[in-house]
């Protein structure tokens, strides 16, 4: 692994205190990641789209100091968050060598999120991933000879040591993440931008994120990829994520729906097939989600309309069709399927662009 190329290896100027700010949005995957080894590599590729709406803004504000180890408070909203920083401190230990500069200041992390809070949607992905590209853009005015391409690509490398789904963040659209055998230049250690034709309908993808269940998840993501450890069907699993990424580079291209939803539909099934196969077993779905999938199967049925969900690691149902849809569908979603979420709440997004930079 070529994890060297971001240790830098020029002298660290001098800067006075200052702030960078960023946007970055939530992704959604098509084909899961569910399962790690060591430095968060992924035991399988996956591939998501990022998404326009759900979205964090992070400011990083940066004072110089010449003690030793790292200082920072984090905000969210406006009010300080002493629960976040366990989660902060470990990213920054695990960087320190990628971004020595960060013992040099002391930083104050300012975040909002786009999406209700609270609203079972994991802002980990939009949230390491902007603070991480707010961390390069301190790099780039550390060191001289920062080029813009290979910041993002570091962007994305250091994300994926916050929340291993925050490096398919940086980049927009569709992002591949972990090594596989068709895709060039995909990688275990960064998201690459899916490098291969995407027919229009996919371009404005709809997604609707039915919130069905808003609260606290009974089991972490990370103990759940570690329950991937001696899963009896692991290796079953890895391979068909493998073969699953190569069908959807044809159908991708081709814009053919029936065959894209078999294998996201079947990608979101196994991912909560694995979890309820561990050892110790778990269900994040609740009966709602169950519900929402049978009525989404028999309006799909009746009208012909080629809506699919998906699921993440929780009981939220990802709804997705294209956009000449978008009125059946979200007047379905309003009559039939707000009923199965807490309090009738729905976030309506669509495929968007990755990180953006904020005016300050
Ligand atoms: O990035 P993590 O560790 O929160 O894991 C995300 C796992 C899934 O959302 C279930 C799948 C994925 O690829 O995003």
């Amino acid at each position: 692994m070529h994890v060297e190329e971001f240790i830098p290896n020029t002298p660290q100027k001098k800067i006075g205190e200052g702030s960078v700010g960023f946007t970055s949005p939530s992704n959604i995957a098509l084909v899961k990641y569910w399962g790690k080894k060591p430095h968060q590599i992924p035991a399988n590729p996956s591939i998501s789209f990022t998404l326009n709406n759900c979205k964090t803004e992070t400011f990083l504000r940066y004072t110089p100091k010449t003690s030793d180890g790292f200082s920072f408070e984090v905000y969210l909203d406006g009010k300080k968050q002493p629960e976040f920083r366990p989660k902060i401190e470990q990213f920054f230990e695990r960087i320190s060598i990628y971004s020595p500069f960060l013992a040099n200041f002391h930083f104050d992390i300012e975040t909002t999120n786009t999406f209700p809070h609270s609203s079972g949607i994991a802002s980990s992905a939009s949230g390491m991933s902007a603070l991480a590209m707010c961390i390069v853009a301190l790099e780039a005015l550390v060191y001289e000879d920062s080029d813009a391409q290979f910041l993002k690509r570091k962007a994305s490398f250091l994300a994926r040591l916050g929340s291993g789904s925050a490096c398919r963040s940086i980049e927009g659209g569709f992002v591949v993440w972990g090594a596989h055998s068709s895709i060039l230049g995909s990688s275990d250690l960064e998201g690459v931008a899916f490098p291969f034709e995407v027919h229009e309908v996919f371009k404005d993808y709809q997604d609707a994120i039915l919130l069905v269940d808003k609260g606290e998840k009974q089991v972490s993501s990370s103990v759940g990829h570690n329950l991937m450890h001696n899963h009896p069907f692991a290796k079953e699993r890895f391979q068909q994520a493998h073969d699953h990424l190569d069908a959807l580079i044809p159908i991708l291209k081709s814009g053919d729906l029936n065959a894209f939803i078999h294998i996201i539909e079947r990608e979101a099934l196994t991912l909560h097939a694995m979890m309820m196969s561990s050892d110790p077993y778990f269900i994040l779905m609740k009966p709602n989600t169950l519900k929402v999938i049978n009525t989404l199967w028999s309006f799909r049925k009746e009208t012909q309309i080629p809506i699919c969900f998906t699921l993440d690691a929780g009981a939220n149902v990802h709804v997705l069709y294209p956009k000449r849809y978008a009125t059946e569908v979200e007047q379905f979603i309003q009559n039939k399927l707000s009923g199965y979420c807490q309090n009738g709440q729905y976030i309506l997004d669509h495929v968007g662009k990755g990180v953006e930079p904020i005016k300050i």
